[in-house]
């Protein structure tokens, strides 16, 4: 063999090798991470900017002496207001004043709690609060946030120009998974450029919606923009037909919760329903440190937060809107169904459900019940009661209340 085909034997196959590594380091998103909703609590809907790291560590304490780890509850988030400035080199660098103890020793401390700790940045220049963007700093912000240990990036969309956010959303997708640590990726686009079209296979999760507000039905004004109640949230994608979009590590976010900040119980019974029906995160947004028994019962209810992590990972669909009364049905996993039924009015509602006149089909998992053939036991998720479905279920729903039923095959 001649030494010129040696030579190029050599950089054939050193060029085959490159383009396979190249393949196999394509970026993608990390698909062992955020496979059903996440669960865990975020700093914005109660402290706003008031974010420090005794704050925070506290809250973690709260999870685990709550009973809300056990519940399933995981991800400790930091959003807005945590940065400082960037160093000489660029480098993204925590408020001083606010993490004396730096970013590094405050993820110790909650893994040490067997949680994971997330952090919040933009992709624009600025953050919606005026702190340090990402732009132009993704590889090295998300390089910074693994070295730090960090589990969670929730990416915000404020002051991006022109930028286009399929793309600048994928540029964190790639520093992110460039970083070799799993961090999920939670996008937070308001919904304003249809992200369920294009994010599935970037983001883990994507916001649908402006900010929430913790009222039932209204909107609040900011000037330039509102924030919504948990109606307006419900409705404000009704047309779309999003839960196509939802799959496993693929979910359609309807903000954090504001369970426990001053809507009514039963207002925050429907609203943490609806969230985990549509398996939404179940991040929490209230204070975790000083929460009422009414509202640690709510955010733990077991069962319901089991059909919002059932392993089939379907989304709810709105299957009866009828005035006050919609009904939400949901398949699970061997069989059973959840179904919701919500009073949006503020007057009891009567509702004389006939399950034979009810045929369910689900074009999207092509799941159906014929209730004439088939007969399900049911058991209530929030007051105990059971039943099953061969006769009409009666019900008295109070104001802005739910009953929502776990149904399991019979015999
Ligand atoms: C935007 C987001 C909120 C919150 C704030 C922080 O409004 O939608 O969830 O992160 O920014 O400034």
């Amino acid at each position: 063999m001649s030494r010129n085909f040696l030579q190029k034997l050599f950089v054939l196959i050193s060029v085959l090798s490159l383009a396979l590594f190249s393949v196999q380091a394509s970026a993608e998103k990390n698909s062992k991470i955020g496979q059903l909703p996440a669960m865990g609590w975020n700093s914005w809907n109660t402290f706003d900017c008031d974010v420090d790291e005794q704050m925070i560590r506290e809250m973690a304490d709260a999870m685990v002496e709550s009973g809300m780890k056990d519940a399933g509850y995981e991800y400790i988030n930091i959003d807005d207001c945590w940065h400082g400035e960037r160093d000489q080199d660029g480098n993204i660098q925590v408020s001083k004043e606010h993490f004396p103890s730096g970013m590094k020793a405050l993820a110790d401390y909650v893994h040490s709690k067997g949680l994971k700790l997330g952090i919040y940045s933009d992709a624009g220049n600025t953050t919606c609060a005026g702190r340090p963007g990402s732009r132009g700093y993704e590889y090295q912000d998300a390089k910074t946030y693994a070295d730090w240990g960090i589990d969670y990036l929730k990416y915000d969309w404020c002051d991006t120009d022109k930028l286009n956010p399929e793309g600048a959303y994928t540029t964190m997708r790639d520093a992110l998974h460039a970083t070799g640590r799993p961090i999920l990726y939670s996008i937070c686009e308001w919904g304003d450029n249809q992200p369920w079209e294009w994010a599935t296979d970037i983001g883990h999760s994507w916001r649908i919606s402006g900010d929430i507000y913790p009222c039932w039905d209204c909107g609040y004004s900011w000037g330039s923009w509102s924030s919504w109640g948990v109606l307006k949230i419900l409705d404000m994608r009704k047309d779309l037909n999003l839960r196509q979009y939802a799959k496993h590590g693929q979910w359609n976010d309807m903000d954090m919760m504001e369970v426990g900040n001053g809507m009514t119980a039963a207002e925050d019974r429907s609203h943490f329903s609806l969230w985990a029906m549509l398996n939404s995160p179940l991040i929490a947004g209230n204070d975790l440190r000083n929460m009422s028994k009414q509202t640690l019962d709510i955010l733990t209810n077991k069962d319901i937060i089991a059909l919002n992590q059932d392993a089939a990972g379907v989304q709810a669909m709105r299957y009866i809107d009828a005035g006050d009364l919609n009904v939400f049905v949901k398949p699970l996993m061997n069989g059973d169904w959840a179904f919701l039924f919500l009073n949006r009015g503020d007057d009891i509602l009567t509702v004389n459900h006939d399950w034979q006149f009810n045929i369910v089909k689900d074009d999207l998992t092509g799941r159906s019940i014929d209730f004439n053939k088939q007969t399900f036991g049911y058991k209530g998720l929030w007051k105990s009661f059971s039943g099953d479905t061969s006769q009409p279920l009666q019900l008295n729903i109070p104001a802005h209340d739910v009953v929502v039923l776990r149904l399991t095959p019979k015999g």
